[in-house]
């Protein structure tokens, strides 16, 4: 059994010391690997991404992270990034890694991800340079993200994302604004890639449990909505289920 703990959106600045650090006691016997999906903290900004590293340099689990557009704001992506792997987290971004989890291989394809929209309200390649420019580098994240999930060789395959995959999990959010909030393309990707389940953040008013229109289980854990620390879910070994299929069960909050 694999057990992540998720949590996305924590926005983090120059005053949010152990916020997350005061949850960390006992964790490596809850999950086996944290995920964070994206907007970890306010700006983007060195200070505020510092206040974070020294926070998750005390997790005693290992750490998978994508940004999230909050952290590209001031243009610092390279140095909060840099500043991350410093303290041993892995940072995702179109890119995938295989952690070994008890004998398990657990693969975990990242990306930011971006808008475009859903289904018969989206945008499209056609028009303006700037729309053009808009839904290409949509549907470019989702291309690579998609090449991630079919290249890597695990057990279990995850999509780790900043922005979402399907309007269900936006739910609650304002209907004008889904095409900034997700696209169809990552749906896609994680169905033809073959993904067992999604996390994503960005949608601080959506709900949590969703699906891709292949059935994934899409699991939006931005804190605001989760309002926990972390979830935690588990993957049950393959030998337990009759189908070919896995499962994903929240454990607890
Ligand atoms: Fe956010
Ligand atoms: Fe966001």
């Amino acid at each position: 059994m694999i057990r992540i703990a998720a949590v996305g959106d924590l926005h983090y600045d120059r005053r949010s010391h152990n916020r997350i650090s005061e949850h960390f006691g006992g964790l490596d016997t809850k999950a086996d690997i944290l995920l964070l999906a994206g907007d970890l903290t306010q700006t983007g900004h060195p200070e505020e991404m510092q206040v974070l590293a020294d926070d998750l340099q005390k997790c005693p689990i290992p750490i998978v992270a994508v940004l999230g557009n909050h952290d590209y704001h001031v243009d610092q992506v390279e140095t909060v990034t840099r500043m991350l792997e410093a303290v041993g987290v892995i940072v995702l971004e179109q890119s995938s890694t295989v952690l070994d989890v008890a004998g398990q291989k657990v693969g975990i394809a990242g990306a930011k991800g971006f808008g475009g929209g859903f289904v018969g309200a989206c945008g499209s390649d056609f028009g303006e340079p700037e729309m053009k420019v808009f839904m290409r580098h949509s549907k470019a994240q989702a291309r690579k993200l998609e090449n991630c999930l079919k290249e890597m060789k695990a057990d279990y395959k995850i999509a780790l994302l900043h922005y979402s995959p399907t309007a269900q999990t936006l739910s609650g959010e304002k209907k004008e604004i889904f095409p900034f909030l997700g696209c169809y393309f990552l749906a896609e990707a994680v169905d033809y890639g073959q993904a067992d389940i999604v996390f994503h953040g960005h949608a601080h008013a959506g709900v949590e449990k969703g699906e891709t229109p292949g059935g994934t289980p899409v699991r939006n854990v931005a804190q605001p909505v989760i309002r926990h620390a972390f979830n935690i879910y588990m993957l049950e070994s393959k030998s337990k289920q009759s189908e070919n299929k896995k499962e994903f069960l929240q454990l607890e909050s």
